[in-house]
């Protein structure tokens, strides 16, 4: 197969060009080539998709498969325009397109954001409607046999550099204060839904191949809270106590939901938020999606994160000080 990867230079798409390559498949990657290098055996274009012409020198190849990770309405219109002859196009987009993420269980067929009229996508607060109009680009332009569409939720295991999987298991590894006592948030059923990059490349690979149409939530098993804690225990091999705090404290001390910095990562005390990690992964299942156990994304994501440095700055958690301080204040 002729695959196009537009990416491929940062998380995923490296790992799809990866898996495709591994697979025998001929793979050309278009980047500006600023997030880091494509994986051996692969092809790389260099180029700005921002430039009405950035894919000229890819448009006059015929593609088997297109997978393209973008998230400005302005790239994919102009990839829709100029890869018209491409047999197949995935558009990899995001559980972000949702309206609503209080309801737990909500499949495809759930209201969307409206679409982005802008081509350009100014902030990440927007991130949602410019999927949503990224996605409406491929179906209406392409035609939805000749495409698939995945809506990928939290993204975990190795290489996470946002660490918001890996900060579960690195701190359970390695507690910040000398009893091995753990921050956590009191959250025991706030769903929990984590894909491992391994996986969903795998799956789009596959789809590749056997050229899936339709739209899909690409999202890993629903846990709960407690279930992630203690599978991040058990691969940390932690002994520890869980110092639990409620939210109403956590929030009085500066600490933050779900990712950034004095984060505690996955934690999401508004019930308008929980139904965002608790969507219905069934109708991708049903085609072929294969999850492995949580047990071994974090048990990889750990060692990932130690053979990476474990005292490297995060994008996400608490640092050793900031727990070692706030562990006392809980009393
Ligand atoms: N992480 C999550 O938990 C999560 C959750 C839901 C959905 N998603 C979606 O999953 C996908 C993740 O993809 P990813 O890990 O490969 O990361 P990404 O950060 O979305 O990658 C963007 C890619 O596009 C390239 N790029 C950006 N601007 C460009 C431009 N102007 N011209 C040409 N190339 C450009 C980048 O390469 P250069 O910088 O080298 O140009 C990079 O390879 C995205 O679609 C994301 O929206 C992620």
């Amino acid at each position: 197969m002729k695959l196009l990867v537009l990416g491929g230079t940062a998380w995923l798409g490296h790992e799809v060009a990866r898996q495709a390559v591994g697979r025998g498949h001929q793979v050309t990657c278009v980047t500006r080539g600023l997030s880091g290098p494509i994986p051996d055996g692969a092809s790389h274009i260099q180029s700005d998709r921002d430039a009405d012409h950035g894919l000229e020198a890819v448009s006059a190849v015929h593609w088997d498969a297109v997978l393209d990770v973008s998230r400005q309405p302005g790239h994919v219109k102009r990839a829709v325009r100029d890869l018209r002859s491409a047999d197949y196009y995935v558009f990899v987009s995001s559980v972000s397109v949702y309206a609503n993420h209080g309801p737990l269980g909500q499949d495809e067929d759930a209201p969307l954001l409206p679409p982005l009229e802008s081509e350009v996508m100014e902030t990440m607060e927007t991130y949602g409607e410019a999927k949503a109009a990224c996605e409406k680009a491929v179906l209406e332009g392409l035609g939805a046999e000749r495409c698939m569409i995945a809506r990928v939720g939290l993204i975990g295991g190795p290489g996470d550099i946002f660490g918001r999987t890996g900060y579960w298991p690195m701190r359970f590894a390695n507690p910040s204060v000398e009893d091995g006592t753990v921050l956590v948030p009191n959250a025991p059923s706030l769903p929990v839904q984590v894909i491992d990059v391994r996986d969903l490349a795998a799956w789009l690979v596959q789809n590749c191949e056997g050229q899936l149409s339709g739209v899909y939530n690409a999202t890993g098993e629903k846990h709960s809270f407690a279930e992630h804690i203690a599978a991040a225990r058990e691969v940390a091999g932690h002994q520890g106590q869980l110092a639990v705090a409620d939210a109403e404290w956590l929030h009085r001390h500066g600490v933050q939901e779900w990712a950034g910095p004095k984060s505690l990562p996955l934690w999401l005390s508004d019930p308008e938020w929980q139904g965002m990690n608790a969507r219905s992964n069934m109708r991708a299942k049903g085609a072929g999606l294969v999850l492995r156990p949580l047990e071994e994304t974090l048990r990889d994501t750990l060692e990932w994160e130690e053979s990476t440095g474990i005292e490297k700055p995060r994008r996400a958690g608490l640092t050793k000080n900031e727990e070692a301080e706030l562990i006392p204040e809980l009393g």
